[in-house]
């Protein structure tokens, strides 16, 4: 057994633990009624996201990698996410909060005993711990979306962090994007997913693009120009929307005399203008966008403003190197409960100048959801490839709520153009 190896697994076992801490913690701060509640019929019940987490690294890693008997064959399909709805997943005979935490902690003591096993070579299921990686990425962004039911919850606050940095120095206006050739993908990076490769070589335009999101202030200033009653800022199905769902401001905005208020995880106060905005959808993005006077960036155009590099053309893995993600880089993890001040990440800034690409708010881009030239579907097809079409659009970077295991300069998210209750935010983009 090589050293490599050696220290391979001990990065798995590192970070399925900080993952299972995190789970701990989202499903602890609330009661069992709670956890068995649906908070809203977008969010499955958090017991559900519980099990769903122990059921598919017991399929994975147990199961495929391992090559052991089943834990639990019998709720598989309960915890298909094929299967059901999120709407439906109440409906179900699942295991209750005490059943889900036994079962997934008995899976945790098997995997962690496969983990001594395994080989971490071999196939390209296990080369360099992939389907460990995938699954502590598969619970973190469960954890994520835990969060975000968490923020959907009607209640006394559960949680708390400290509040993010603060701005550094404002940083507003654009860069100039020079025309020419840029690295997308990876081919390299171990624990990426399917549709993050292969790196292929991609030519764009010269373009501008934001040095920062779009924040509370600049989004309020829209609203109060009319920008939710003006069609001609709106696509024709973004516009049907914000009619038939009574878009007004960003979800869980109130107002009151003195302004607009955000409540968030159970505490209203003011906007912070200087925040990224978050909760908001595509067509709202693309309608700000659109009113000022721009658009919002390809994903390629995103991902070449973060990744790339002048002085060597190389694409580097983060806007600020090779290097894994600190708190001095960007908010990631839920070490707060919120995005930070434009400015807050001076270690974060991309060789172009672009801040905060990675962490506070996954941006909205202008994509549909394709595989690359290439695409192959790993390991299997409902990973990525059953989404890819034009009802999906990209979102890239990550937010307060996604752990750096789970993102990266490559890492692509997608979701519905309508949906909201996601942390997501954007920046925007325009023509040379
Ligand atoms: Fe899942």
């Amino acid at each position: 057994m090589t050293h490599e190896t050696d220290r391979l697994r001990d990065l798995v076992a590192t970070e399925l633990g900080r993952a299972r801490d995190r789970t701990t913690r989202l499903t602890e701060a609330v009661d069992d009624g709670d956890l068995v509640r649906q908070h809203s019929p977008l969010m499955s019940p958090l017991v559900w996201d519980l099990a769903h987490v122990g059921n598919q690294e017991e399929l994975w890693l147990v199961r495929d990698v391992g090559g052991r008997e089943p834990v639990r064959r019998d709720i598989d399909e309960l915890y298909d996410a094929f299967k059901h709805s999120r709407r439906d997943r109440t409906q179900l005979p699942l295991l209750d909060p005490r059943e889900a935490r036994k079962y997934t902690a008995t899976v945790r003591d098997k995997v962690l005993d496969v983990l001594d096993r395994a080989p971490l070579e071999g196939t390209p299921l296990v080369e360099r711990a992939f389907a460990f990686g995938m699954i502590v990425q598969h619970e973190q962004q469960h954890d994520e979306t835990m969060l975000a039911t968490h923020q959907l919850r009607v209640g006394a606050p559960v949680l708390s962090a400290p509040p993010p940095p603060v701005s550094a120095g404002k940083i507003t206006g654009e860069v100039l994007v020079p025309a020419g050739e840029f690295t997308m993908g990876t081919s390299t990076e171990a624990w990426a997913l399917d549709n993050e490769r292969p790196a292929h070589r991609v030519v764009l335009p010269a373009f501008h693009i934001d040095r920062a999101p779009v924040t509370n202030g600049e989004y309020a200033a829209f609203i109060d120009a009319g920008g939710y009653d003006d069609p001609r800022w709106w696509t024709s199905a973004g516009w049907d929307h914000r009619q038939a769902a009574s878009l007004v401001a960003p979800m869980h905005w109130t107002s009151d005399p003195s302004g607009w208020l955000y409540t968030r995880f159970g505490r209203t106060s003011p906007i912070n203008p200087d925040e990224p905005v978050v909760h908001v959808c595509w067509y709202e993005a693309a309608a700000y966008a659109a009113w000022a006077g721009k658009r919002l960036p390809t994903e390629a155009e995103w991902e070449k403003a973060a990744r790339w590099d002048p002085a060597t053309g190389r694409s580097l893995r983060y806007p600020w190197g090779d290097d894994t993600p600190t708190a001095a880089h960007a908010n990631l993890g839920q070490s707060h409960l919120g995005p930070a001040e434009v400015g807050a990440y001076p270690a974060g800034v991309s060789p172009l100048g672009v801040h905060q690409l990675i962490g506070d708010a996954w941006e909205w881009t202008s994509s549909d959801f394709h595989g690359y030239p290439g695409f192959a579907p790993f390991p299997y097809r409902e990973y990525s490839e059953v989404f890819f079409g034009p009802d999906y659009k990209v979102l890239r970077g990550g937010s307060f709520g996604t752990d750096r295991s789970a993102v990266r300069g490559t890492f692509r998210n997608w979701d519905y153009p309508i949906r909201r209750q996601i942390f997501s935010g954007f920046r925007c983009a325009r023509d040379a």
